[in-house]
């Protein structure tokens, strides 16, 4: 793996590929979590420095973005600022530059500054390879295991009561494996195909595709009985792509179909801009068309499933409602979380 500081090569399995190769990787619960939330932190200050830089970038790739920003950078960063303080620099991005501020040739070689800073971290670090072992091992210590657990839960349950939700035809965005509840054997019946994907595969089963970029079904035979978003929205770094990751969540559901959606528990119970009342009633139900079906809260995380009422939806409220933040609630320590439709 090239992003990977050690020379060994590592499955997204946790497997070491090098020489005799089975040894697993082991990383503590604690430093799982350091990772992902590192990662997540500074991919997002990334995000915005290309907003503020006015960069457009259509690539996905991590490997790709890393060597668009290197050459970006030999081509603009004129003078290195080697006294910068990187992690105040980080934390008060936002409020130092504003959008639609004009930037200084000074703020401009403190953005390049900062953009180096991150980029070699996210190399240094393993970038989204070591990301994604660090999810999987998350998966089992931090959050209660596999999401997809409560999914087919949930299934076995609407089956038992009379709904029919069966030969479904099942788009899994973000997939780190192919062995998880969802795709068991036992289930089939339930989930007769399952469409894999992810910006970056550890597994000839799971195509490596970023969903923003997926081309759009035309006809309902290409769209999906049951879609599984399981914490990938909370991902994306700009929350205008959030929005048109949720858009496309309903482009891609076929009429009744179903969406099993996952976040990260802070994102609708401790941001200032987001709550259940924001996502569910607001985004989900009237902007998106979609009915819930069911919620579950554990300690870390929130789970929905939604089914999708129809095609239609309304993106004149979701603009005009939700085209920015806005403050809901706001004490310290609270996050930034919001899906945006601007
Ligand atoms: C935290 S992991 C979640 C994995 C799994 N779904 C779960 O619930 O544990 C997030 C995954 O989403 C993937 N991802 C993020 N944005 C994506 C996009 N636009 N298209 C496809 N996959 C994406 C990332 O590469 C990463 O592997």
């Amino acid at each position: 793996m090239a992003l990977l500081k050690s020379k060994k090569s590592i499955t997204i399995t946790g497997k070491n590929l090098n020489k005799l190769g089975t040894k697993a990787v082991n990383i503590k619960p604690k430093t799982t979590k350091k990772i992902i939330n590192r990662y997540h932190f500074l991919i997002k200050c990334r995000a915005y420095i290309f907003q503020l830089l006015g960069i457009d970038l259509i690539k996905t790739d991590d490997e790709e973005i890393n060597n668009y920003v290197k050459s970006y950078l030999s081509k603009n960063m004129k003078n290195v600022i080697l006294d910068l303080k990187f992690e105040d620099e980080l934390l008060n991005l936002r409020k130092k530059y504003q959008k639609n501020k004009k930037l200084s040739l000074h703020d401009k070689d403190t953005l390049y500054s900062i953009l180096d800073f991150i980029t070699k971290e996210i190399v240094d670090n393993g970038g989204l390879q070591k990301y994604q072992i660090a999810s999987i091992m998350g998966q089992n210590s931090d959050r209660g295991g596999d999401s997809s657990k409560k999914l087919m839960e949930w299934i076995l349950e609407l089956n038992d009561s009379g709904k029919v939700f069966r030969d479904m035809k099942t788009l899994e965005i973000g997939c780190l494996r192919v062995d998880n509840i969802l795709s068991k054997h036992k289930y089939k019946k339930f989930v007769n195909s399952i469409e894999r994907i992810d910006l970056n595969s550890n597994h000839p089963e799971i195509k490596k595709e970023d969903f923003l970029l997926k081309p759009i079904p035309e006809t309902n035979e290409q769209k999906f009985d049951l879609i599984s978003c399981s914490l990938v929205v909370n991902f994306v770094p700009d929350e205008n792509k959030r929005g048109e990751m949720m858009r496309r969540l309903k482009k891609f559901c076929r009429n009744q179909g179903l969406l099993f959606f996952v976040l990260p528990l802070p994102c609708v119970t401790n941001s200032r801009f987001t709550d259940d009342h924001v996502l569910v009633k607001n985004i989900m139900e009237r902007g998106l068309n979609f009915k819930l079906l069911k919620e579950h809260k554990s300690n870390k995380i929130a789970y929905y499933l939604f089914q999708n009422n129809n095609s239609v939806y309304d993106e004149i409220f979701l603009h005009s409602n939700h085209g920015s933040r806005k403050n809901i609630r706001g004490k310290p320590g609270m996050n930034n979380f919001c899906i945006t439709f601007g």
